[in-house]
């Protein structure tokens, strides 16, 4: 099972920076700014189902985009720290001052994403046939073993839906090692989890091969992270019935958003 290793506070401030990102902080949010005209139309008449808050400014973007387009939009939103859906609420609700008539209908569920029950997301006064499954941050690279989070796409999603995920490419897997070992911010959230001192050092590797990189406190995995080799999470995610629909990919190859749809 994955939980969350970071406490909120720790989280905001690493969330804030991005530091892992080659070159463009933001890249995700670029990169999905950047192709707005070709994802529009794939989010627009859909319930957007979120996995994994985190400082929410990216799902939101999303959330803003389908105001613009639609009078309504659909919202649910999984975190298990509660801290950040409360965030995430009190933003939609400004954006419900800066888009007057519009409305904005929202299901937070404070919970693991293991634990949430398909029914959960059916919204009885829904306007939406379908919905877009969404997880963005590289949150997939958290679980291992991977079909973990595939699992939970799959029973989640219905014939149709679509499934929308942003994660950080392998191609600098060396540099970003790198960064995650120099980064203050990381063994210090970490270490905020753990229940005693921590005798070791803290030791950071990376594994070429499936690309997870992790860290190790005292012969124990307290942080993982994957990235991953282009092609790798359509591979993956085929068995569980999911199609690719699109690929963006920044001009670093570093990161990455992948569009599929549940076939079968
Ligand atoms: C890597 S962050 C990404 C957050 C956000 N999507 C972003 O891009 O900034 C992962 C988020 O998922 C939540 N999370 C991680 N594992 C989870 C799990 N197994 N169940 C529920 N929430 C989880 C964390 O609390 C955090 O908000």
């Amino acid at each position: 099972m994955c939980v969350a290793l970071s406490r909120t506070g720790g989280w905001f401030r690493i969330a804030f920076s991005n530091p892992i990102n080659f070159q463009s902080p933001n890249s995700e949010l670029f990169l999905l700014q950047e192709n707005k005209s070709i994802l529009l139309p794939l989010l627009r008449n859909r319930l957007q189902v979120h996995y994994g808050i985190g400082v929410g400014e990216t799902e939101q973007q999303l959330v803003i985009w389908q105001l613009e387009e639609a009078r309504r939009a659909e919202v649910a939103a999984i975190d298990c720290e509660r801290e950040f859906l409360l965030n995430f609420v009190d933003n939609l609700a400004q954006r419900k001052i800066d888009f007057g008539s519009k409305r904005i209908m929202f299901l937070g569920r404070n919970c693991l994403f293991s634990e949430v029950q398909p029914a959960w997301l059916d919204f009885a006064n829904s306007s939406f046939d379908a919905k877009c499954h969404i997880c963005l941050g590289s949150t997939i690279g958290n679980f291992q073993p991977q079909q973990e989070i595939w699992d939970v796409f799959s029973r989640n999603t219905g014939k149709g839906d679509l499934l929308l995920l942003g994660f950080q490419l392998d191609t600098y897997l060396q540099e970003t090692l790198q960064k995650y070992a120099s980064h203050s911010a990381y063994p210090a959230f970490v270490m905020d989890r753990l229940e005693a001192p921590v005798a070791s050092r803290p030791i950071w590797s990376a594994d070429l091969e499936s690309s997870f990189i992790s860290l190790q406190f005292d012969g124990m995995e307290v942080f993982r992270a994957r990235k991953y080799k282009k092609g790798r999470v359509a591979e993956e995610l085929a068995p569980f019935g999911f199609s690719p629909v699109l690929e963006l990919i920044d001009k670093w190859k570093n990161y990455c958003i992948a569009v599929f749809e549940k076939v079968s």
